[in-house]
C-alpha cells in the first residue's frame, strides 16, 4: 500500500514536470507564452505631446523584452564585465553618479553619462547631438574603445552561441538570425519604454496630487521669463527645459544652447562638432531635468556636485562668450544692470522654492518599476 502511494506520487510529480517543461519549450517557440506578446503600447500622459515610433522599429512585447535582456548583458563588452546597465543604473535614472564614466579599460571618458528617461521624444542623442536616433545611438556603446571595446562581429558571435538568445531574436523579429541591426533595434525599443510619468509634479499636474506653497513658488518662477519693469519675478529654467517634460525642443538643433558653463578660450565645441557651424560652439543639448535630484553629478562635464551649485550658476556665474544664449543674456530680476553683466538676481529664497520644485520632479515608481531592472541580476 505505502510503496504504491509513493509510486503514484512520483507518477504524478513527473507528469507535472514533463508538462512543465514541455510548456518552457513552447513559450520559447512563441507558441503557449504567459508573457504579453505584440505591440507594446507606450503609455505617456498627452500633456507630454505626441510622439512618433519609426515604422521599422515598432515597439513590441518580445522586443522590449530581448532589448531589456541585451541592455544589461555584460557579453556586450570586451571583457564581459560591462553593459549599458553598468553606466546607466537604474536608482539613479540611468546614471551612474560618476563625473566621467569608465569602460572596461579603466580609462575615463569627457563626458558625464546621461539620464535615460522619456527618449521618445527626443530626436538628437548625446550631449553633442551627433546621433539622430536611438537605433543608431546603441550600437556606438559597444565599439567605443573606451566604453564597451567590442567589435559587432564579436558581439553577434557571442551571443549566437548562447542557448537562449536566437530564439528571443525569432520572438522580435521573426527568425534566429542574430545581426548587429537588430541589436540596435531591440535596445531602442526597450529605452523607448522608459517613461518617467509619476513623479509627485505629474500628480499635480493630473489633479492626482497637490505641491506645497514653496513648491509652487518654485514652479512658478521655473516657468516664468523674467520682467521687472514689470514686477515679474521668474528664473526662466522652461526657456530651455520645455514643458512637463522639462527637456529641450526636440526640432533638429532648436533644444541646443550654450548656457553660459564656459567663457572665450575655455568652451567645448559641442554641437559645433556636429554642425561645423560657428554659430553653435558651445552648445549642448537641454537635457530633461527629471528625477534631477538623483542624477548629480551635473552638466556635460559632472562639474557640478549639487543643484545648489547649479542655481548658483544660472543666478550669479555665468561666463560671457559670443553663442552666449539670448534667452540668458536677457534674463534677469534687476531693473538696474551694468552693460554686459549677467545676472539672473533670484534672492536665496527663490533659490530654495526653486530647489524644492525641482526635487518634486523625482518618480519613484520609476527608479523602481520592476520592468526597467535587470532581469538576470
Ligand atoms: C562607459 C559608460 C557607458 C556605457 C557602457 C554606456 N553608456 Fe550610454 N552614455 C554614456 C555617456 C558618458 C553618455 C554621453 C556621451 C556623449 O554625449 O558623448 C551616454 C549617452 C547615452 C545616450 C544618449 C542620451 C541622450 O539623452 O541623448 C543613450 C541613449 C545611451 N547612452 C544609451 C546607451 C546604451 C544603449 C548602451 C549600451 C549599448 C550604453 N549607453 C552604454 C556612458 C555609457
Ligand atoms: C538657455 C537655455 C537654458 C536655460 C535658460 C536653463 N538651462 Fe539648464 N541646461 C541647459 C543646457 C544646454 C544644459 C546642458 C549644458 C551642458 O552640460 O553643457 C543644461 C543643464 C542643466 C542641468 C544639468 C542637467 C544634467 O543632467 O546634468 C540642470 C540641473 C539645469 N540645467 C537646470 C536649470 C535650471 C534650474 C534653470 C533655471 C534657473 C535652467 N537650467 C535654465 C540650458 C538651459
Amino acid at each position: 500500500m505505502f510503496l504504491e502511494k509513493v509510486v503514484s506520487f512520483c507518477y504524478k510529480y513527473e507528469l507535472v514536470f514533463l508538462i512543465s517543461l514541455s510548456m518552457l519549450i513552447l513559450s520559447c517557440e512563441g507558441e503557449v507564452d504567459p508573457e504579453p506578446t505584440g505591440v507594446y503600447t507606450l503609455d505617456a500622459p498627452s500633456y507630454f505631446g505626441p510622439f512618433e515610433v519609426p515604422e521599422e522599429n515598432i515597439t513590441t512585447h518580445e522586443g522590449v523584452r530581448l532589448g531589456r535582456a541585451l541592455f544589461y548583458d555584460t557579453r556586450l563588452s570586451g571583457d564581459n564585465s560591462m553593459s549599458c546597465g553598468s553606466c546607466h543604473q537604474q536608482q539613479f535614472a540611468f546614471t551612474d553618479g560618476k563625473q566621467f564614466s569608465t569602460g572596461i579599460t579603466g580609462t575615463p571618458g569627457t563626458f558625464n553619462a546621461m539620464s535615460l528617461q522619456n527618449l521618445l521624444w527626443d530626436s538628437r542623442f548625446f550631449w553633442d547631438g551627433r546621433s539622430t536616433s536611438l537605433e543608431d545611438q546603441a550600437l556606438q556603446p559597444i565599439e567605443d574603445s573606451i566604453e564597451l571595446h567590442q567589435s559587432l562581429e564579436a558581439t553577434v558571435e557571442k551571443l549566437s552561441a548562447d542557448p537562449d538568445y536566437p530564439c528571443l531574436f525569432e520572438d522580435a523579429f521573426g527568425d534566429e538570425e542574430i545581426t548587429a541591426e537588430r541589436i540596435a533595434k531591440a535596445i531602442g525599443q526597450f529605452e523607448r519604454t522608459l517613461i518617467s510619468k509619476d513623479s509627485r509634479f505629474d500628480k499635480y499636474l493630473r489633479n492626482e496630487g497637490t505641491l506645497t506653497t514653496l513648491e509652487l513658488e518654485g514652479y512658478q518662477l521655473f516657468s516664468t521669463h523674467p520682467n521687472p519693469r514689470n514686477g515679474i519675478r521668474g528664473a526662466n529654467c522652461a526657456d530651455c527645459h520645455l514643458g512637463p517634460r522639462t527637456s529641450g525642443s526636440n526640432v533638429n538643433f532648436q533644444g541646443f544652447h550654450n548656457n553660459g558653463l564656459d567663457g572665450v578660450g575655455e568652451l567645448r565645441s559641442g554641437l559645433e562638432q556636429v554642425t561645423g557651424d560657428d554659430q553653435d560652439y558651445g552648445k549642448f543639448k537641454a537635457p530633461t531635468l527629471r528625477n534631477i535630484a538623483l542624477t548629480a553629478p551635473y552638466m556635460h562635464d559632472g562639474r557640478f556636485q549639487t543643484l545648489e551649485e547649479v542655481l548658483d550658476h544660472y543666478n550669479e556665474h555665468i561666463q560671457y562668450s559670443e553663442t552666449l544664449d539670448i534667452l540668458i543674456t536677457e534674463a534677469s530680476n534687476n531693473t538696474e544692470r551694468n552693460p554686459g553683466e549677467v545676472n539672473l538676481g533670484l534672492t536665496e529664497e527663490e533659490k530654495t522654492a526653486l530647489l524644492a520644485f525641482l526635487e518634486t520632479l523625482t518618480d519613484e515608481s520609476f527608479l523602481t518599476n520592476p520592468e526597467f531592472s535587470d532581469p538576470n541580476p
